[in-house]
């Protein structure tokens, strides 16, 4: 496949698109990224992504490089000279080329780096099974409301997590409340009523909470995870946004959120059944939704 990324104002082949060994994004991670998918042409929540650049660049003092504008109009572009139509894009804003010195210039041209990839798909087995996972003490810094590169903690939980056979690892706190994923927000589900039974009888009032963690500087705040909480509450749910734990008595279900996983069942955590240990009736129907609203 022939793949074409966007690398400082022009449009070039992957194969030769280079940025120069003293941007500080390779040698400090000194950058924030984002991460938008697009269905059929169709740009899943393009406006929260872009804002989320925009804002984890304020956080860091890097001035955007281009308009939130000129921005989008370069990831349309970008989707449409690779043809992949369920594509992930990836946009990556660095500080810029500098000597190495931790210190940086006031004036500075930030990079911009946009590169397209098929989005990847989701086995139909996986998704009738669901992920396991498995805890792990959280080892990142306090500011994770910023999409930062530097995902070197990320990447040393997921290789636990697989290195164990898992599909994803939680991060969890002193007090053992679930934050996030390495790459994921993660929900958990109270209720012991059947779904079903409850859209069979019509009842307006259902019992079930949609449980997950506050955002704050310990957790990314989720494109998807906003798309969840709104499924939830057409579902007539309860949201509680608040510190949980794995061992809190009446959780039935559990999944985790993402540009990439839309909502994605959890069956195990460190071995142990959550719930029935199989995909529940509450995640496949807030999936359906988030996927409504991914195909709209
Ligand atoms: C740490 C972390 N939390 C949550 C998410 C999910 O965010 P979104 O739904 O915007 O893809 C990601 C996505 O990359 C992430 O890296």
């Amino acid at each position: 496949m022939h793949l074409i990324a966007y690398v400082n104002g022009k449009f070039q082949s992957l194969h030769n698109a280079m940025i120069h060994i003293e941007d500080r994004g390779f040698q400090f991670a000194d950058g924030v990224y984002e991460v938008v998918a697009c269905y059929q042409d169709n740009f899943i929540e393009m406006g929260a992504h872009l804002q989320r650049l925009e804002q984890s660049c304020q956080k860091i003092n890097i001035e955007l490089p281009a308009s939130l504008c000129e921005i989008r109009n370069l990831i349309e572009r970008a989707y449409r000279f690779n043809r992949i139509p369920n594509a992930m894009i990836y946009v990556q804003v660095t500080r810029g080329m500098a000597p190495r010195t931790h210190a940086y210039p006031e004036t500075i041209q930030p990079s911009l780096i946009i590169t397209v990839r098929p989005l990847p798909e989701v086995s139909q087995e996986k998704l009738a099974v669901g992920y396991r996972a498995i805890t792990l003490e959280d080892i990142r810094w306090k500011h994770c409301d910023i999409k930062s590169i530097a995902l070197l903690p990320s990447i040393m939980g997921k290789h636990e997590a697989q290195s164990r056979g898992a599909d994803e690892c939680f991060w969890v706190d002193e007090e053992k409340h679930v934050l996030e994923g390495s790459s994921t927000n993660i929900f958990a589900i109270k209720g012991s009523e059947d779904l079903a039974e409850i859209f069979k009888s019509n009842k307006k009032e259902q019992t079930h909470i949609l449980l997950t963690h506050p955002l704050g500087s310990r957790i990314l705040g989720g494109i998807t995870r906003d798309l969840v909480i709104r499924s939830a509450r057409k579902l007539g749910m309860t949201i509680e946004e608040r510190p949980w734990s794995l061992e809190e008595n009446g959780i039935t279900e559990c999944f985790v959120s993402s540009t990439t996983n839309a909502a994605m069942p959890v069956y195990s955590v460190d071995d142990n059944s959550v719930g029935t240990g199989k995909p529940g009736p509450v995640t496949t129907q807030i999936r359906q939704l988030v996927l409504n609203e991914f195909y709209a």
